[in-house]
């Protein structure tokens, strides 16, 4: 395969997305030749090369073809898009949700003012650092606001009377709180992406993107599920099949001479594994373990 060949996924170099982006592609696997300061750094064991940017780029390289694949808030990507007038997301493919990085774009104000509903913005001045987000919600609801466009530390905007509210990302609300305002409307839900570009490539890239693909359902697949296994009476089956749904064909293996134990070994998905091992002794299930799986494949 020759250099060219290669696939690019372009992840942020630094901030809230960075680590995790870095931790689900080593999760699938991949190992880097990590470079301190250099832009591209290459995975020793895939075909694959890896663009530590700034993650306002991370759309607008994707859209243009400079790498194939990105990982990006939805929020940027969103703000991309809009801002280069692709409100049909034409220039990109969402591949997958990702599950991390939850947050939202919200409306804030300070903290004493009265809101009553969106019209309240009417006649405001409200600073971002999403101005073409910001803008496309206010033209949706009919609200005549004036948008101000600051890059960093829109939350100090209210304080320094640059602006009446603000629109930035919220995640736990301590950056609001802090600042002494409230958050009052909800513009955007985001957690990261997979985005593909829709410019065309080779159909080489196409099968080392789709290798990539399964590698990462495959990894997040595996966190959300678990290996649990347990003895118990052999006429508690049904009711332990009752207890786990998510419980994927298990394997039961007869206890001792007489059968009347069973030893259950099997894949389950379940969002809260304490409550349910709860449930399981109650049934008599006995020696219960769960333990995490690395990987599913297949
Ligand atoms: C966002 C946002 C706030 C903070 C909110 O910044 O601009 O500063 O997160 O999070 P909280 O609700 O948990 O306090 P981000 O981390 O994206 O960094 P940036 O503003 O420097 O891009
Ligand atoms: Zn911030």
């Amino acid at each position: 395969m020759n250099k060219s060949d290669r696939l690019r996924i372009a992840i942020q170099k630094s901030g809230r997305l960075s680590e995790k982006s870095f931790d689900l592609l080593r999760g699938c696997g991949f190992e880097f030749d990590w470079r301190r300061n250099h832009l591209l750094c290459a995975c020793t064991n895939f075909p694959l090369d890896l663009m530590l940017v700034r993650d306002d780029d991370i759309a607008e390289f994707v859209a243009d073809g400079v790498c194939e694949l990105g990982v990006v808030g939805f929020n940027m990507l969103e703000e991309t898009l809009l801002g280069r007038g692709d409100k049909d997301r034409e220039g990109i493919q969402i591949l997958e949700r990702l599950g991390f990085g939850g947050c939202r774009l919200s409306i804030a104000i300070p903290e004493d003012q009265a809101f009553d509903g969106p019209q309240s913005l009417d006649g405001k001045s409200i600073a971002t650092s999403y101005p073409a987000t910001l803008q496309n919600y206010l033209e949706e609801n009919n609200i005549q606001a004036e948008v101000i466009h600051i890059s960093g530390s829109v939350e100090i905007a209210p304080a320094l009377q640059i602006a009446d509210a603000i629109c930035d990302l919220v995640s736990t609300g301590s950056t609001l709180r802090s600042n002494g305002l409230k958050e009052v409307q909800t513009i955007l839900k985001s957690e990261s992406v997979l985005i593909q570009t829709s410019k065309p490539f080779s159909e080489e890239k196409q099968n080392v993107i789709s290798r990539l693909e399964q590698r990462l359902k495959g990894v997040m697949r595996a966190a959300k599920t678990k290996y649990i296994m347990m003895n118990a009476p052999k006429d508690a089956l049904d009711k332990i099949k009752a207890i786990m749904p998510g419980l994927e064909e298990p394997s039961v293996i007869p206890l001792g001479a007489n059968g009347e134990k069973i030893a259950i070994h099997a894949v389950a998905h379940e969002p809260d594994f304490w409550s349910t091992m709860e449930k399981l002794k109650e049934v008599g299930a006995s020696s219960i373990l769960v333990v995490p799986i690395e990987k599913i494949f297949g």
